[in-house]
C-alpha cells in the first residue's frame, strides 16, 4: 500500500468507527484497552477528558510524583490506581495493555523504554525525545520488544493539514518548490511542572531549561514541522537558523527564531516562530506550499489551490473532520487527539501506525539542528547530528 492509500484507509476506518456512535461502540464485544498514563499534568488532563468519552479505552493506572496533579488526573479517571513512581507502577500492576507517556519531554525516552522493555506498547507525546540518541534508543527498544511505539503528532489530523497532504500526493500544485510557515503564540504555561536542580535545589519551569525542554522548537513548532515534512516527503539537506531571547531574557530556552530548511530536492522551507505573538490573530498559524504549478494553503475553513490563469479551487474539509460529535460527552476542544486515539487503537490491533517512530525522530532532529545552527551561528547539515 502506498502512503496515501494507507492514510486514507486509516481515516476511513477511524471515521467509520467514530460514526458508529457511542451506542454501537459500547455494544462492541472487544474488551476496552487498559491504559496506564505516566505524567498527569496539563496535557494529560486533556487526554483523560477525551479518554473518559471513549469506551474503547479504560485508564487503569496513573503515575505522577506531584500529588496535586496526580489527584486531578485521578478525578478524570475514576477507578484508576495512582502511583507517585512510574517504575513501581510498571513493576506491580499487571493489567496494563498500553502506556501513554505525557511527562516533561526529557523523560520521554526513559519512561518509553521502561514500558517497552516490560513488553508494553507506547503512545508517546511529542516531541519524541530531547536528543537524537534517545530517539534511537527508543526505536531500538520498540524493535527489540516487538511492541508498538506511536508518536503523538495529532496535528497531522487537522482537517486542513490532512487535505493538503492528500492534494500534494495527487500532485495538485506540481512538485513543491517553496514552503512558508509561521507559528506566533503566547508564552509557555507558567504553571508547568518545576524541575529541581539536584546540585542547587533551585526549581525552574521545565520549559525554561535546555536540559528538560531540549529546545523551544521541540516544544512547539514541531507539530508544524512534522506536518510540513509529511507533506514534503523528502530528505533534509541543510538547516540554518537565527534566534534568541528578545522578550523573555531570564531563561535558557529561546523565545523566537527564523529557520530555513533546505530539502535534498532543492526545496526551501522558511519557518518563523515566537512566544510573544499571542495577538497575531489569523496570522498566528500560517502554512503556504508553492509548487511549480500552483499555490496551496488553508483559507476560510477550506484549502485553496490557485494556478496560473485558472479560477481558485476550494476544497471542503468536511470529509476529513473527526466525527467526535457523534460520541456523547466527549470534548470537542481537541478532536485531533480524539482521532489519534482511534488510530492508536487500530495500530494496537495490527494496522500500520499512522505516525512512525522515524517521523518523530526526523522532526526532533530537524529542530535540534535548527537549535544548533542558531547557537553556533552557522549552517548545519543533516550529518551534524547522529544518524
Ligand atoms: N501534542 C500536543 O499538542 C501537546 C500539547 C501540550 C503538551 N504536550 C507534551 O506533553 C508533555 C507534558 O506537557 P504538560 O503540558 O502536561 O506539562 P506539565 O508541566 O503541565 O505536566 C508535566 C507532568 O509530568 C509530571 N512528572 C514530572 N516528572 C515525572 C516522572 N518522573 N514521572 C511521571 N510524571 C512526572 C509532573 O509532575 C507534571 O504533572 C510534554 O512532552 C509536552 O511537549 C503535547
Amino acid at each position: 500500500m502506498d502512503n496515501q492509500t494507507d492514510r486514507r484507509s486509516f481515516l476511513l476506518r477511524a471515521g467509520a468507527t467514530a460514526l458508529a456512535g457511542a451506542a454501537a461502540l459500547q455494544a462492541q464485544t472487544d474488551k476496552p484497552i487498559r491504559l496506564a498514563i505516566v505524567g498527569s499534568g496539563h496535557r494529560a488532563w486533556a487526554h483523560l477528558g477525551i479518554l473518559k468519552a471513549m469506551p474503547q479505552y479504560k485508564v487503569v493506572a496513573i503515575a505522577d510524583p506531584t500529588p496535586a496533579n496526580l489527584d486531578k488526573g485521578a478525578t478524570l479517571a475514576p477507578g484508576a490506581k495512582t502511583y507517585s513512581d512510574y517504575k513501581k507502577m510498571l513493576a506491580e500492576q499487571h493489567d496494563i495493555d498500553a502506556v501513554v507517556v505525557i511527562t516533561p519531554s526529557f523523560l520521554h525516552a526513559e519512561v518509553t523504554i521502561a514500558a517497552l522493555d516490560r513488553g508494553l506498547p507506547v503512545l508517546c507525546e511529542k516531541p519524541m525525545a530531547t536528543r537524537v540518541e534517545d530517539a534511537n534508543r527508543m526505536i531500538e527498544a520498540s524493535k527489540k520488544s516487538g511492541k508498538l511505539l506511536y508518536i503523538g503528532f495529532q496535528k497531522r489530523l487537522n482537517p486542513a493539514h490532512a487535505k493538503m497532504h492528500e492534494l500534494a500526493m495527487q500532485g495538485a500544485i506540481g512538485p513543491i518548490q517553496m514552503i512558508s510557515a509561521n507559528l506566533f503564540r503566547g508564552d509557555w504555561n507558567p504553571a508547568s511542572w518545576k524541575y529541581t536542580d539536584p546540585k542547587t535545589g533551585v526549581k525552574t519551569n521545565w520549559r525554561y531549561l535546555t536540559y528538560t525542554e531540549g529546545s523551544a522548537l521541540l516544544e512547539d513548532g514541531i507539530h508544524e514541522m512534522d506536518t510540513m515534512n509529511w507533506i514534503m516527503n523528502a530528505p533534509v539537506a541543510r538547516v540554518m537558523a537565527s534566534g534568541g531571547n528578545n522578550v523573555y531574557k531570564d531563561r535558557q530556552t529561546i523565545d523566537n527564531a527564523s529557520l530555513i530548511v533546505e530539502y535534498e530536492t532543492g526545496t526551501r522551507l522558511a519557518f518563523d516562530f515566537c512566544l510573544f505573538g499571542s495577538e497575531a490573530g489569523p496570522e498566528a498559524r500560517r502554512m503556504v506550499f508553492i509548487g511549480s504549478e500552483g499555490v496551496m494553503m488553508p483559507e476560510d475553513g477550506k484549502v485553496v489551490v490557485r494556478k496560473h490563469r485558472s479560477r481558485p479551487q476550494y476544497f471542503d474539509l468536511k470529509d476529513n473532520a473527526p466525527k467526535i460529535a457523534t460520541v456523547a460527552g466527549s470534548s470537542a476542544q481537541d478532536p485531533e487527539t480524539y482521532h489519534q486515539y482511534l488510530l492508536f487503537a487500530e495500530a494496537l490491533k495490527g494496522a500500520k501506525p499512522f505516525v512512525q517512530p522515524e517521523d518523530g525522530k526526523k522532526a526532533i532532529k530537524l529542530m535540534l539542528l535548527a537549535e544548533k545552527s542558531l547557537r553556533e551561528h552557522r549552517i548545519v547539515t543533516w550529518n551534524d547530528l547522529p544518524a
